[in-house]
């Protein structure tokens, strides 16, 4: 082992996507029984195996972690295997014999949140990707798929688990699941909850019960989830023809979760803050997310469960595609335009810089060490955009037949990207083999672009290049669809949108018998996910951002010139470009524009995004300065439109009843960027008076939100508190507003502060990201020059480690960027990262990501 990654770099276990072998065993059924008690929960298993005729590896192993081995037998008769920290080894009959082994674990104990845990008292679990093996021994793994019995006694009024009821009594209830499943899919929940029911009808005449699971108090709160979950089904059937297959479906809230939600077979486990809504507590955004996170864990149905992830190295199979589908749900439900224009902003933030630095890895990795660490932007936004691609490059008639045909030869199966493609191979007779290149190499490929025009032809050459990654240092070319449409100085379109297939490293597309130069708008709605590179001027992006019939690639326009004026200002210290300026009022105006496009339009780039320009720019960004353009360039703005902005402010407002609907919600968002400009100039008068009548919670939120990041909001701050404390969601809103709004001087120094609030603890993630997630989003503070933001990440980062590394580990993407800033920035971060590093008994997880980040 070298020293490379670290001063305490330890060695871990890597696997690798090569070294794949088939389970040596087929499993035939599962029968559990739970005996429910907090610290000593007794999980008896029978499990029937088959060795099979021609095992690779005929070695039977069974993953096992943290479990206390009672007794063990095999055809009834008492065995004795050889169990480590990861599992057991047992010798078996050659042929067909009955596992039995009861196991006892401790869920109150567990904080991982991983297996089976208490959260407020309720018993429920989360097995994805690799908890099962703390619940009880078994091959767990998603290739090994089986039918599941459940049985479970527990003084709880509700215990749930996958499939059908088949029997409830007092103090015990029994589930089958006749799908064939793999264990991360398991799930039970013990509590005494409440519910809210409903039905539903598929278009073949199925009746299925719905539930949505909650504590007494948040009964009030599932309407809307329920709702859209009738929405989701009913869109798998008209979409994509796929029916629900079970007579009921539950879905359960929780509030200690790690992750937003888990698609579990019939009985979806959500984080309370991903189902819970109602107007007084919700904000537009949460109503949103909320919808878009139930389709996608009800879509899992058929892209996840009924088919499969052979291992884990195909996450993106189950996980990119869904993030597909939920996309296109949210599309027919919404408008298109607003939310793929969301989603490419969603992609730069999360995914590019991810992509550019010392964690990016291919949509199918080839190697981790720890699986949880691979739910990343890469696969799951990355993953989405690569079947984007793929329709777009097959068109949407061939895409819908190889998608039945993907559900009708692989239902049942663990499948592999290989399956995937070849069911698109096969049903267009296209070589996709280039086309696979998107899975396997990493990196965002830049395309410059270059024009000329001769005598009516009118000529495009683009290239593209894909910088190193971590492993990587060559890269092929890739197939490239690029949307583009050409416009005449009128701005009628002469080119409709047209896609251009590029294949080669260099291609020249060439356009005949134009009457004049035209201007071309290139990778129309966001045909690739790339970095297009390309030498034009303000004037013709303020000429696109005027003309263009593309929704996205107007946005796009007026996006360049802000970003192009952001750059100028914090790099010669120039004021705003008057001309962006002028075309943002004329937008803002523009009352034949959607109210949610022009709310993103007004939506400023994000900070970080102007340092990773700066940086690909050659210039060391500085956080503070870039934070001072910010501040004078939203000045600016407001005080040109001083004289409009209380009609703007009042005209945008949306009185009457509160509905979630996009339309609404559009609107609301429009008046709160309104709202914050307003709130500048006239003392915080109107965020007052809206704050104090607000009957919802996003006009009370963005009130808020703009009075304190003015330094007028205390009053309201200390209100909204005393008038939401007990409600642990508006609190984790009430936690990250006072961090997000900070001042960079301030923002550690408050976080800090907020670690000490009786309110605060490591043992929520909610709450957790909610301090910590807000300082690692607020870029001038967590990168202020007196590095209290790193090391106050580190210290929280290090002692949360102890708890939940899952959480933890995915928090230390805070400081992937590093090698971005000055030389003192990057020894103050490298100085934390070696804290965590060397803080002892370090997670998997986190020690992993540490190491990772480190060696950039
Ligand atoms: N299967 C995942 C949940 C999961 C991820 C469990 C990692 C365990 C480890 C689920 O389908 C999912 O992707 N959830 C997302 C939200 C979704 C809308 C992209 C999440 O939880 O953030
Ligand atoms: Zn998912």
């Amino acid at each position: 082992m070298t020293a490379a990654t670290g001063p305490d770099s330890t060695a871990q276990q890597t696997f690798y996507l090569k070294d794949y072998t088939p389970f040596g065993f087929e499993v035939d059924s599962v029968d559990l029984t739970f005996r429910l008690a907090p610290n000593a929960t007794r999980v008896i298993s029978r499990i029937h195996f088959t060795p099979k005729a021609d095992a690779a590896d005929p070695q039977f192993f069974l993953h096992g972690e943290k479990l206390k081995l009672i007794s063990a037998s095999i055809d009834g008769v008492a065995v004795t295997p050889d169990v480590t920290p990861e599992g057991l080894v047992c010798t078996t009959p050659d042929t067909a014999f009955l596992w039995e082994a009861e196991v006892e674990i401790d869920p109150a104990g567990n904080t991982a949140l991983e297996g089976l845990y208490m959260s407020n008292g309720m018993y429920c679990t989360q097995c994805e990707a690799e908890g099962f093996r703390k619940i009880t021994y078994y091959p767990d793994r998603p290739d090994v798929m089986s039918t599941f019995t459940v049985r479970i006694e527990a003084d709880e009024e509700v215990l749930l688990s996958n499939g059908n009821p088949v029997s409830q009594g007092a103090g015990t209830a029994e589930w089958h699941d006749p799908w064939p499943k793999p264990a991360y899919l398991f799930a039970l929940v013990a509590g005494d909850l409440v519910n809210h029911p409903d039905t539903f009808t598929t278009k073949s005449g199925r009746a299925v019960e719905l539930n949505i699971w909650v504590r007494p108090g948040d009964e009030d709160k599932c309407a809307f989830g329920m709702d859209a979950l009738k929405k989701s089904m009913t869109w798998d059937e008209q979409a994509y023809g796929r029916e629900y297959d079970l007579d009921i479906f539950n879905i359960v809230a929780v509030d200690d979760f790690n992750m937003g939600a888990m698609e579990n077979k019939g009985l979806n486990i959500f984080n309370s803050s991903c189902v819970l809504a109602s107007p007084e507590t919700s904000t537009d955004a949460n109503f949103e997310r909320i919808e878009a996170i139930i389709a996608h864990e009800y879509f899992h149905n058929w892209t996840g469960n009924r088919i499969t992830c052979r291992d884990w190295f195909q996450l993106c199979l189950k996980e990119g595609l869904t993030v597909f589908r939920d996309a296109q749900f949210t599309s027919d439900m919404r408008s298109a335009p607003v939310k793929r224009i969301s989603d490419v902003i969603d992609l730069r933030a999360r995914q590019f810089p991810e992509d550019q630095g010392p964690l990016s890895h291919p949509v199918r990795p080839e190697e981790f060490q720890e699986i949880n660490n691979f739910y990343t932007a890469t696969i799951y936004e990355k993953g989405a955009e690569v079947i984007g691609m793929l329709k777009r490059l097959v068109g949407d008639e061939a895409y819908s037949r190889a998608l039945d045909l993907y559900f009708e030869r692989h239902d049942g199966q663990a499948c592999t990207i290989e399956d995937w493609l070849k069911v698109f191979e096969d049903t267009t007779g296209r070589d996709l083999s280039q086309f696979k290149r998107w899975y396997s190499q990493a990196g965002t490929p830049r395309l410059k672009v270059d024009e000329a025009y001769d005598d009516g032809t009118y000529t495009l050459t683009f290239e593209q290049d894909t910088a190193p990654t971590p492993g990587q240092p060559q890269k092929d070319p890739r197939v490239i669809p690029i949307a583009i449409g050409l416009l005449n100085d009128n701005g009628d379109e002469v080119l409709p949108t047209t896609v251009l297939e590029m294949t080669e490293a260099k291609q020249v597309f060439e356009f005949k018998d134009l009457a004049s130069k035209p201007v071309p708008s290139i990778l129309r709605e966001f045909s690739a996910p790339v970095v297009l590179e390309r030498e034009t001027s303000n004037a013709e992006r303020a000429f696109l951002l005027a003309h263009d019939s593309d929704p996205f690639n107007q946005w796009e326009a007026g996006n360049s010139l802000a970003r192009a004026s952001r750059l100028s200002m914090v790099k010669t210290g120039s004021a705003p470009d008057p001309a962006y300026l002028d075309a943002l009022q004329k937008l803002l105006r523009d009352d034949t524009l959607d109210p949610a496009f022009r709310a993103l339009m007004l939506q400023p780039p994000s900070q970080s995004d102007i340092a990773q320009a700066l940086f690909e720019d050659g210039t060391v960004p500085d956080p503070q300065k870039i934070d001072d353009a910010a501040e004078t360039f939203a000045m600016t703005l407001a005080q040109q439109l001083a004289d409009s902005l209380p009609r703007l402010y009042a005209a945008t407002t949306v009185d009457g009843p509160y509905s979630p609907d996009a339309t609404s919600a559009g609107k609301r968002a429009l008046n709160g960027r309104i709202l914050s400009l307003l709130t500048r100039l006239d003392g915080g008068d109107a965020a007052a008076r809206q704050f104090a009548s607000a009957d919802n919670m996003t006009q009370q939120y963005s009130a808020l939100a703009s009075l304190m990041k003015a330094e007028k909001g205390e009053t309201q701050s200390i209100a909204f508190f005393e008038q939401w404390q007990a409600d642990r969601l508006v609190m984790d809103k009430w936690f990250a507003l006072q961090v997000a709004c900070a001042s960079p001087d301030r923002a550690a120094g408050i976080a800090a502060d907020l670690t000490r609030h009786p309110l605060f603890t490591l043992k929520n993630p909610n709450r957790f990201r909610a301090v910590m997630g807000a300082l690692a989003g607020h870029h001038a503070g967590f990168h202020h020059a007196s590095g209290a933001g790193y090391s106050l990440l580190a210290e929280n980062l290090i002692a949360l480690d102890k708890l939940n590394p899952q959480t933890t580990a995915r928090m230390c993407t805070a400081f992937q960027t590093w090698k971005r800033y000055d030389s003192d920035r990057q020894s103050l971060i490298k100085a934390q990262l070696q804290r965590i590093a060397t803080s002892g008994g370090l997670s998997r997880d986190t020690n992993e990501m540490v190491s990772r980040i480190l060696n950039a």
